[in-house]
């Protein structure tokens, strides 16, 4: 517990989770959103808890903590779920990252070699084991890898759920409220001025997302280095006959854009995403839903049956190096936990049980000492 006054700048999934853990201590907590809570990057994601499918050899780093928040969420869901009191489609069936022809099998079992020396719990399947593990996978399916400890999570249910049991601990929400500037005063964050006043903080804490470099009052150098990358998706609904149970994964060596296919409990099955560097536009494109559209129906032939229900595109939250940015700045009483790119639901539990254990105690663990500012500083 502390006395201090926390303010939080994004009421996203990751501004909301900090909030949650804080509050539940006893702490005095607000957070500013510019627009609704949860509905931007929190709202567009898929919802893959996917350390596994998304890993790179080069990033081991950034796995670890993959891995670790992973194993947090049985504990986060149960908490969360009886602070809420209602469900956030946590599933456990696991991931096939499948290919459909020659170079993409190719490139699958260089994924399964790095994937192995790894150490990762990784198993190969032929097309034909496959499809007797997901019977909607197409006959043109050439091999596969299974991760059965890659699940999912339903991200809008969980913000919906954060959002809930951050408020009923005692944190306070303002929602259509723009923070104009941090106010940083001798080296210390003192507190916002938001469009009708300055609101005093002894803990400033930056979720804002894609939008974390564009608030204004920080010293040129510790600028957070976010861009937004935009994903383009859509939800088809699911009917008798064509279901489909496990996160589908492609590898597509000759074309732009693999897709993944995320079946939620409710029916719907989400297709995602582009990845596009074009700043704040958020519009979408007939060739975005054309690829998407193309990809799931190669994958899973009986797509193209289902109705669609749904498209939008959300702004992942890119850093230089695409990993998160976690801790302390050269500002004193400033924290930065943004950057989170392609992994933001994967790494909520981790980021908030690590920047509420900072903020209480001045500490974190080891494996977030990697994701410091100060990498992007030397
Ligand atoms: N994690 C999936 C995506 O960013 O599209």
């Amino acid at each position: 517990m502390t006395d201090k006054k926390i303010l939080i700048i994004g009421g996203g999934i990751i501004g909301l989770g900090i909030g949650w853990q804080l509050a539940k201590s006893g702490a005095s907590v607000t957070i500013y959103d510019s627009a609704k809570a949860g509905r931007a990057a929190s709202w567009a994601a898929a919802g893959m808890l996917a350390p596994l499918a998304e890993a790179h050899s080069e990033e081991p780093e950034l796995l670890k903590l993959g891995t670790q928040s992973l194993a947090c969420y049985p504990q986060w869901v149960e908490a969360l779920e009886a602070d809420a009191k209602m469900s956030v489609g946590y599933r456990v069936e696991g991931t096939l990252i499948v290919g459909l022809e020659p170079d993409d099998t190719h490139q699958l079992r260089h994924l399964y070699t790095a994937q192995q020396d790894l150490g990762l719990d990784v198993e190969w399947l032929t097309g034909r084991e496959a499809r007797a593990v997901e019977s909607a996978l197409s006959p043109r399916v050439t091999a596969a890898i299974r991760c059965a400890t890659d699940y999912q999570v339903d991200n809008r249910l969980m913000v919906k759920a954060l959002r809930r049991a951050y408020q009923v601990c005692g944190g306070v929400m303002h929602e259509n409220s723009t923070i104009e500037r941090i106010v940083v005063e001798n080296g210390v964050a003192t507190g916002v001025q938001t469009q009708t006043s300055f609101q005093a903080a002894d803990i400033l804490i930056l979720a804002a997302g894609c939008w974390s470099a564009q608030i204004k009052g920080l010293p040129e150098t510790i600028v957070p280095p976010v861009r937004p990358v935009k994903g383009q998706m859509l939800a088809l609904q699911m009917e008798a006959g064509i279901t489909v149970k496990n996160v589908i994964r492609t590898v597509r060596a000759r074309y732009p854009t693999s897709v993944y296919l995320v079946p939620r409990a409710d029916g719907r099955l989400i297709v995602g995403a582009t990845s596009e560097e074009m700043g704040f536009d958020t519009r979408l494109t007939s060739g975005g839903v054309f690829e998407l559209l193309r990809g799931a129906w190669e994958a899973v032939p009986g797509t193209y049956e289902l109705p669609l229900l749904e498209t939008w595109a959300g702004l992942r939250p890119g850093s230089r190096d695409n990993a998160p940015i976690l801790g302390e700045t050269p500002v004193e009483n400033l924290i930065y936990a943004t950057g989170h790119y392609r992994n933001g639901i994967l790494l909520t539990p981790i980021t908030a049980y690590e920047i509420a254990k900072l903020v209480l105690t001045g500490e974190t663990s080891e494996i977030v000492a990697p994701f410091q500012l100060d990498r992007f500083l030397k």
